[in-house]
């Protein structure tokens, strides 16, 4: 791999300015979809900065994406850190979020800010991301209330999932319809500035919407939310086995990955890689002096004969 240090990279046109939550409020007014995806490291960060992305989320996600844990619950302060820098320092524009993994916020309205803090200051992130109403209500004011941009999440919220009965679709009763309504309301209300809404049927989704002032971005929840979201590896097909029913393969990255790394390995066994065009020249008198130097070298006299080496503690 080349492992140069590569600047972010935007497409060609016009210089665009850096993504804030006014603007997606703006986008909203205007009726215009908003972009959103997760990224979990720089070369991803890079891809989705060219591609105009409007919002990247380094969800905790990741867990399950790039960890190979089983769930999103696992994944901790120190490993969602780390991926959220990689991710900045490839981004310029889009509006970074961070998410705040289980077990980091829930406690008090202190550890969600001081977790809120660490994500802005050690990471570089915009604003961070929780999950569910409740007592996330009372977090989110308080992080706001800190200075630092929230977004909320109702539906299907993954660090939670087993309360939920699994993963799988919620609202679908006028019950749960309801407890989706007022958390969304009151994470409006806290002064969230975009609201995820996973998994909602998108009737129930068209039907609460006009009450949402904020930006609502939805991950399987229909078209009539302001934005969308998809994970990164979904998208590009990285992921292996199967998706939920809300994701779209726009691309088979994984089946391209696996036939670059089969041609590799057939390359270096059949002994046609490296080839003429991967290797370094010298100029043939400085390999003749060479070979005459490594002549004497490994001869019995010498210089770095076997027996000349130290070989004492
Ligand atoms: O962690 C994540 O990727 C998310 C998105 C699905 C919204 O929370």
């Amino acid at each position: 791999m080349s492992a140069h240090p590569q600047e972010p990279q935007q497409s060609s046109g016009p210089a665009r300015k850096p993504v804030t939550p006014p603007m997606l409020a703006e986008m909203k007014a205007a009726g215009q979809p908003i972009v959103m995806v997760t990224a979990y490291d720089h070369p991803s960060a890079q891809i989705v900065e060219e591609e105009g992305v409007d919002v990247v989320l380094v969800g905790d996600s990741a867990a399950m994406t790039v960890l190979g844990y089983d769930s999103t619950v696992p994944i901790g302060m120190e490993e969602m850190l780390m991926l959220a820098a990689a991710v900045r320092r490839g981004l310029r524009t889009p509006l970074l979020v961070g998410d705040l993994p289980f077990g980091s916020y829930e406690g008090s309205n202190e550890q969600a800010v001081a977790s809120a803090q660490r994500f802005v200051k050690e990471a570089g992130c915009d604003a961070i991301k929780l999950e569910r109403g409740g007592a996330s209500v009372d977090r989110a004011r308080a992080i706001a209330e800190a200075g630092i941009p929230v977004m909320g999440h109702v539906g299907l919220t993954p660090q939670t999932a087993t309360a939920l009965g699994g993963f799988k679709a919620q609202g679908k009763t006028s019950e749960q319809a309801a407890q989706i309504a007022s958390e969304a309301l009151a994470l409006q209300e806290a002064g969230c500035f975009a609201i995820v809404f996973e998994a909602v049927p998108a009737a129930i989704t068209e039907a609460i919407m006009p009450l949402m002032r904020v930006p609502v971005i939805g991950i399987g929840a229909g078209p009539a939310t302001d934005g969308q979201v998809l994970v990164f590896h979904d998208l590009v097909g990285l992921s292996a086995g199967r998706s939920p029913k809300f994701v779209k393969r726009f691309a088979e990255g994984r089946a391209e990955l696996v036939r670059g790394v089969s041609a590799y390995a057939r390359e270096v066994r059949e002994g046609t890689f490296p080839a003429a065009e991967h290797i370094y020249s010298v100029d043939p008198a400085e390999l003749a002096a060479f070979n005459e130097w490594l002549e004497g070298a490994t001869s019995d006299e010498g210089t770095f004969s076997h027996a000349d080496w130290d070989w004492g503690p």
